[in-house]
């Protein structure tokens, strides 16, 4: 990747540049949480977005992406937002960044990358987060700090793309290590890395290649559900709730409000049994988490689809030790840690399963957890 972006980049803009990369993630557990004050478990993962920079003494940006084949031109104003939509995330990024009164000149940037779309894996926080890394780094001495990396490219998310995301993919985008989980605490933002490895097991994702429509942005409306649960309760985030406290204003609310709010008040002590489970080795406790994880997800949250329940079942019936979908949801894909010893036979079977359902197999993408927002060195 690294020699086609620099080949690229000579051809196009007839000079060398600085290289920059960003990783996708995975989340080992604590989904839909982040936006409510919780625990998120994530991780960067050897899949990530490189691009090549150099400042060009304008006040113009001018990308080109190899992977659409496309080329993009904008200027620094907010009048100025390119039409393409990938192209988006990069103007948010400078736009967020002049609006914390950081600085960005016109620059040139080839870029290209490996974390799959549409799979959950957070591509998005990937570019938005080597982007912000690299106008860090070229245009503001690396004084802008890395929690403000993390917002600028959620706020791009909010402000530029219509997605009220919450902090952890470009948390983990920013903030990953390699072979390191880390828990991060979506009210205080104090985080802590956890040493992530698991001998005698592999963390693989099953991606079902299922993209459901997502009509009337239903990722928006389940935060909104939250919400409104959390200004009844008359607390700030579901973070302040338990189920004592939720079930005495149940006649009040939505049974949907009901089972989403439940689904969040139980996610949040799921990723503190992870972590403590993850600390002693047990990694039976840390599968049956993640199984009932998915079952919330799917039955209370509402954001599973067939195809992934289907992928979660197979994995059940292999013997896996857990399994889940993971990230926004409506599609994309699950997570699953499995047993060395059973692995080739859960893959084999997942894909003839899966194939003989839905005529196609899933796509499998095995991960190591991996270094986050980073310069490329030579
Ligand atoms: C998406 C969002 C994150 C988070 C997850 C669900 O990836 O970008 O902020 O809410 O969904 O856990």
């Amino acid at each position: 990747m690294k020699s086609k972006i620099n080949s690229i980049f000579k051809e196009k803009f007839g000079k060398n540049g600085t290289l920059y990369a960003s990783a996708g993630r995975i989340n080992l557990i604590g989904e839909h949480t982040d936006y409510n004050g919780g625990f998120v478990f994530p991780g960067a993962i050897d899949k990530v977005i490189m691009a090549e920079i150099a400042p060009n003494g304008t006040d113009k940006v001018r990308v080109f992406s190899i992977d659409i084949n496309e080329f993009a031109e904008f200027g620094l104003n907010e009048s100025d937002a390119p039409a393409q939509q990938w192209a988006r995330y990069i103007f948010g990024i400078c736009r967020e960044i002049i609006k914390r009164g950081g600085k960005v000149e016109g620059f040139d940037a080839v870029f290209a990358g490996n974390v799959p779309l549409g799979a959950g894996l957070s591509s998005s926080a990937a570019l938005e987060s080597c982007f912000a890394f690299a106008l860090n780094d070229l245009f503001n001495g690396n004084t802008i700090d890395k929690f403000e990396l993390a917002r600028i490219g959620q706020s791009t998310e909010h402000n530029y793309c219509g997605v009220n995301c919450g902090i952890m993919d470009q948390f983990a985008s920013v903030f990953g290590k390699k072979d390191n989980l880390m828990r991060l605490d979506c009210r205080s933002m104090e985080y802590e890395y956890f040493p992530f490895k698991a001998d005698g097991y592999k963390l693989v994702l099953l991606d079902s290649k299922v993209k459901h429509a997502l009509v009337d942005s239903p990722y928006n409306k389940r935060r909104e559900s939250c919400e409104r649960v959390a200004k009844t309760l008359g607390v700030e985030t579901l973070r302040d709730a338990d189920m004592e406290k939720l079930n005495a204003i149940r006649d009040s609310i939505t049974a949907e409000d009901y089972f989403r709010a439940k689904y969040v008040i139980e996610e949040k002590d799921r990723v503190l049994a992870v972590c403590d489970a993850l600390v002693k080795g047990d990694m039976e406790t840390v599968g049956e988490k993640m199984y009932e994880t998915h079952e919330g997800l799917s039955k209370d949250y509402e954001v599973s689809c067939v195809e992934l329940d289907y992928l979660n079942d197979i994995a059940r019936e292999c013997g896996v030790t857990g399994s889940r979908i993971m990230g926004g949801g409506f599609g994309g894909c699950t997570i699953n840690l499995v047993k060395d010893e059973i692995y080739d036979n859960f893959i084999e079977t997942a894909k003839k399963k899966f194939n003989e359902k839905y005529g196609h197999e899933p796509v499998v993408i095995p991960v190591v957890i991996s270094d986050g927002a980073h310069k490329v060195l030579d």
